[in-house]
């Protein structure tokens, strides 16, 4: 294994040279035809009539689920201050200085912190990407060593948004159920408090996009994840129909998408799409991803229900929370990216 260097320090000591470890093959990279489908737009959903319960809206997010694994929200409720803020102040933090980053650095034996979580093989590509990664729900569950403390005032604003995001994700699982045919609070009770981690992504500017990626392509091992991205730059694509389609930003809207654990608790009926995110030669990119995730010590299976209505067998094996998430730790330590494992 080796350690993940410092995209932002790369950048800082010469701009234009792009270290041979993060040169992809050009099968992996975007091809020009690929941007015809910048005018495909993924579904977007009203939160606002989810809530209050709207029938076409639910069939409008099964759909979503089934047909994309990936849409985005508006009228979600988090005040558009809350959204800008955050973003102001992950900005800010990752405009530091390395050495007051540094302070707030992940130790190796911790996903937490400033860095990256996972050690890579010296045959694997890297990401062009630095990252900060924080447990934000339920309270009890954070570990305030790692959180910030500059710019002033960025604890508080994690601590609102996150909880903001929290009532977002209980509406959706609260949904997502009445679609899998349970009982409203069915897939809300498997989160202790809502449990939330948030990766915040910044992508420096790179003299060669043609030539890396932000992120590898992968398959989110949460619930559901929402993402806030910037309102005016692509970066992030995903795997739909064979081909890799961008995400068009709706300014203050939030991307939602079904991860590993929706896909098997709907026996793949929701399937987790693989995305990836791709850099820019001008400027810095940043997302903020939040995972919903279920306790670590919970099964996970099957709901009999949706495999009886679907007249199917049920197409993943049980497994334990905590051991699904080690596995693919070591899956992705190997170079894989698809998530067959439970199968
Ligand atoms: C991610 O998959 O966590 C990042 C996607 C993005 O940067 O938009
Ligand atoms: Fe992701």
């Amino acid at each position: 294994s080796l350690e993940v260097p410092n995209v932002q320090e790369i950048v800082r000591d010469n701009s234009s040279r792009v270290p041979q470890i993060y040169i992809r093959d050009q099968y992996e990279m975007p091809k020009a035809t690929d941007m015809a489908h910048l005018v495909t737009d993924i579904p977007v959903i009203d939160l606002s009539l989810l809530s209050n319960g709207n029938v076409e809206e639910l069939k409008r997010l099964d759909q979503a689920c089934a047909e994309w694994g990936f849409f985005q929200v508006i009228n979600h409720g988090v005040p558009s201050e809350v959204l800008q803020n955050m973003k102001q102040n992950a900005d800010g933090f990752f405009n530091l200085s390395l050495e007051e980053k540094n302070k707030f650095s992940m130790p190796p034996d911790d996903i937490q912190g400033y860095g990256h979580a996972y050690v890579v093989s010296k045959e694997q590509k890297l990401d062009w990407s630095d990252a900060l990664m924080l447990v934000t729900m339920p309270p009890e569950f954070r570990n305030l060593q790692y959180w910030p403390t500059k710019p002033e005032g960025f604890k508080e604003i994690i601590d609102k948004y996150s909880k903001g995001l929290a009532t977002v994700g209980e509406q959706l699982l609260g949904s997502i159920s009445l679609n899998l045919g349970l009982e409203r609070n069915t897939l809300i009770k498997e989160h202790k408090g809502l449990s939330q981690a948030l990766r915040i992504n910044y992508y420096p500017p790179c003299s060669r996009p043609d030539q890396v990626l932000g992120i590898s392509p992968h398959s989110d091992t949460s619930s559901i994840t929402i993402l806030l991205q910037e309102d005016h730059l692509h970066g992030l694509q995903i795997h739909h129909n064979g081909e890799w389609i961008p995400v068009k930003p709706i300014p203050n809207a939030l991307v939602i998408n079904i991860g590993d654990v929706i896909e098997i608790w709907s026996n793949g009926k929701y399937k987790s799409i693989e995305h990836r995110a791709v850099t820019n030669e001008s400027k810095a990119r940043m997302s903020l991803a939040a995972f919903l995730f279920p306790n670590l010590d919970k099964e996970i299976e099957p709901f009999d229900c949706v495999v009886k209505s679907q007249g199917l067998l049920k197409n993943y094996k049980k497994v334990k929370y905590g051991d699904y998430l080690l596995n693919s730790m070591k899956r992705k330590m190997e170079g894989k990216t698809h998530t067959e494992m439970a199968k």
